[in-house]
């Protein structure tokens, strides 16, 4: 290990924050010594419940069980809308930066109170009641937000499908849920260039007879297909309902919503979502971790398409009445200085990308950087993959200044809300490090045996107890939820990914240790690619690993063996690439395939993942012991064509 450079909490910033490290240390405490007493205030402080709870958690993770306040009600609009009205109608709520820099936009509490009671009316129109799944496919517009807002108010399960997968994955994962309205837009503009949303849905819904009714937003006005019997323009039903629309009172262990994410095997899961523990720990963690401030303008630069788009550009910073930005471009449009001009140009506070966009940036030069002034930020945060050290000291000196803290935020799409993060007034910063775990979270490292390491160590995270935005069940099929969260090791839940624990105490985050990657901070399966891969009709059998790639953190290398009568080219290779961008969509394209001959299988038939690896990693001096192997020529083959990356 080489020496770690530890940037002690700044003084300055711990005398204002919210959370001090005695703080810390007492509270955490209290998380997990009285955990009844402790989350009953959170809960009451953070949250306006219609019924209180009297009971705070019941739990079993032998069989993945928790309910947390589970005689509680409570909306969820009503705490990121209605309650703040009272001081906040005409405080901003989403400040909307669109694609073009010229484009952008404020709503303040009050419009959206408006957007979001109109559209909860429209969507009850249209049949839709507690309960019922709704799949909203949206670019980063407003609309986006109000629709996830207007199925929380109706008590609606929203399933919010990233814009950049395939029709095929949304008509997946609509019927995997059975929605029966999908909200859209004709187009979406990303890059100054236009995605063909609408059109994903005409061909997604081709096998969906139960959605009835597709409501689309005008976004460019460009031309698209029309059913007329199921096609609604968003506008021409929204504008003429009311502003006043009675919020469902939901029971906390009510479902709030689906987000579909890749696992080792099969198909990607529904995860589920509940009402009160997740907007809690939404809700609470944006406040602690980024020390969110009154007036404080946060801009989390994610898509409302993964779940830190959910937690920390929606209901988080809502939760909190804070002003929240959302982006509909990218990075590096029309140039690379694009973040450095809208945190200027709005005065953000907050900063929160992945680890992939600040790799992109660093190698387009310092120069977009120090163009700008960034006088107004206080706080970057990280998430979505590990952050290599070298990134980290460029986001803290160059975009930073050296002057804001960065949080390093370690979490999932199955945990809610951070779990493991320095909180900026409480930790000293290490880079490349997530430190400490959040309140309540209660971190342990395995080794093989699935006993418990103490002390420093590293081995496979789990949790030990569960917290409040636990997830609660794969859509559907809720065995698989228990089959693989809470069966690797009894009685834990288990993450995916492997963690060291530090003589302080802290986590770093290896990352995953089972076949899940992570591309750009997108998490893809091995096996829906090579399940891709393989409806090619020349192939006869894939296997896909990662390997480390400089901006992306991992490539996808696809080992492929063509059926008898098929040849390696150019014209296949682009093939095999294409049905991945059709199937899931452009973030799980191949970066290099390599034909192969043969694959090393146990005698049983089990492809060995762990030589593939180290071959596409290049690591060759230490392929472990290769004796079980069928036909273990296939190995040399394989090194001695392995690609030039
Ligand atoms: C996986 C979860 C959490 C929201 C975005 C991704 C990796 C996430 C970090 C971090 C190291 C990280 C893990 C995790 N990951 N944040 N700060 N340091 N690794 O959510 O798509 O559910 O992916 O992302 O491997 O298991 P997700």
């Amino acid at each position: 290990m080489s020496e770690v450079l530890t940037r002690p909490v700044s003084e300055q910033v711990a005398s204002s924050a919210h959370i001090s490290a005695s703080k810390y240390d007492e509270m955490y405490r209290q998380s997990v010594e009285q955990p009844q007493a402790f989350w009953t205030e959170q809960a009451n402080s953070f949250l306006q419940w219609d019924k209180p709870f009297t009971q705070v958690v019941e739990e079993d993770l032998n069989r993945g069980h928790c309910a947390w306040f589970a005689d509680g009600q409570l909306n969820v609009t009503v705490n990121c809308i209605d309650r703040h009205l009272p001081q906040r109608a005409n405080q901003t709520a989403i400040i909307w930066e669109g694609d073009d820099p010229a484009d952008s936009e404020t709503i303040t509490y009050q419009q959206l109170s408006d957007e979001v009671n109109r559209l909860a009316n429209a969507l009850r129109e249209r049949g839709i009641k507690k309960g019922d799944r709704v799949c909203i496919y949206m670019p980063m517009i407003p609309q986006a937000a109000y629709a996830m807002l207007a199925c929380a108010r109706v008590g609606a399960v929203h399933s919010v499908v990233f814009g950049g997968f395939s029709p095929d994955a949304l008509n997946n994962r609509i019927l995997d849920s059975d929605c029966t309205l999908v909200i859209t837009a004709d187009e979406g503009v990303r890059g100054g260039r236009t995605i063909p949303l609408k059109q994903n849905v005409d061909k997604a819904l081709a096998t969906c007879p139960n959605v009835h009714s597709v409501l689309v937003v005008k976004r460019t006005g460009g031309d698209i297909g029309w059913h007329a019997d199921r096609d609604i323009w968003y506008h021409e039903l929204v504008d003429k309902q009311s502003t006043e629309c009675a919020p469902e009172s939901m029971g906390a262990e009510d479902p709030l919503f689906i987000l579909y994410t890749s696992g080792s095997t099969g198909k990607p899961k529904g995860v589920l979502h509940t009402t009160g523990g997740y907007l809690l720990m939404a809700a609470m963690s944006f406040k602690y971790t980024f020390d969110y401030k009154e007036g404080d303008i946060f801009w989390c630069t994610a898509d409302v398409g993964w779940v830190t788009g959910h937690s920390y550009i929606v209901y988080g910073p809502l939760a909190n009445g804070a002003v929240t930005l959302m982006f509909e471009g990218v990075p590096t449009y029309p140039d690379a200085s694009r973040c450095w001009q809208v945190i200027d140009k709005h005065q953000v506070n907050t900063f929160y990308t992945a680890p992939t966009a600040i790799r992109a940036l660093m190698g387009m030069g310092d120069h977009h950087v120090t163009n700008s002034d960034r006088s107004s930020l206080k706080l970057l945060g990280s998430v979505g993959e590990p952050i290599n050290p070298e990134a980290w000291e460029w986001y803290y000196s160059v975009v930073g200044d050296g002057r804001c803290p960065i949080v390093d935020t370690w979490w999932q799409t199955e945990t809610g809300a951070h779990m493991i993060t320095p909180l900026p007034g409480a930790h000293n910063l290490k880079p490349g490090c997530a430190t400490k775990p959040f309140f309540g979270v209660q971190p342990v490292l395995l080794d093989e045996k699935g006993e418990e390491i103490e002390g420093a160590g590293e081995g496979a995270l789990a949790m030990k107890a569960s917290w409040p935005s636990m997830i609660r069940s794969v859509y559907g099929d809720h065995q698989r939820m228990v089959d693989t969260y809470f069966s690797t090791f009894k009685g834990y839940y288990f993450t995916g990914d492997g963690a060291r624990r530090d003589a302080d105490g802290d986590y770093w985050i290896t990352g995953r240790i089972d076949d899940v990657l992570n591309v750009s901070g997108h998490r893809l399966g091995t096996a829906e690619i090579e399940s891709a891969i393989v409806l090619h009709p020349a192939t006869a059998e894939a296997a896909v690993v990662g390997y480390p790639h400089d901006i992306k953190g991992q490539g996808i290398y696809c080992y492929v063996m063509l059926k008898e009568g098929f040849e390696p080219s150019e014209e296949l290779r682009k093939e095999l690439i294409a049905m991945c961008n059709t199937e899931i969509g452009p973030i799980a394209k191949p970066d290099v395939i390599q034909w192969a001959p043969g694959l090393p299988k146990t005698r049983s038939g089990k492809i060995m993942r762990r030589i593939l690896r180290k071959i596409a990693c290049n690591e060759l001096d230490n392929l472990g012991d290769t004796s079980t192997l069928a036909d273990p020529s296939v190995v040399d083959t394989l090194i001695e064509h392995r690609a030039n990356k």
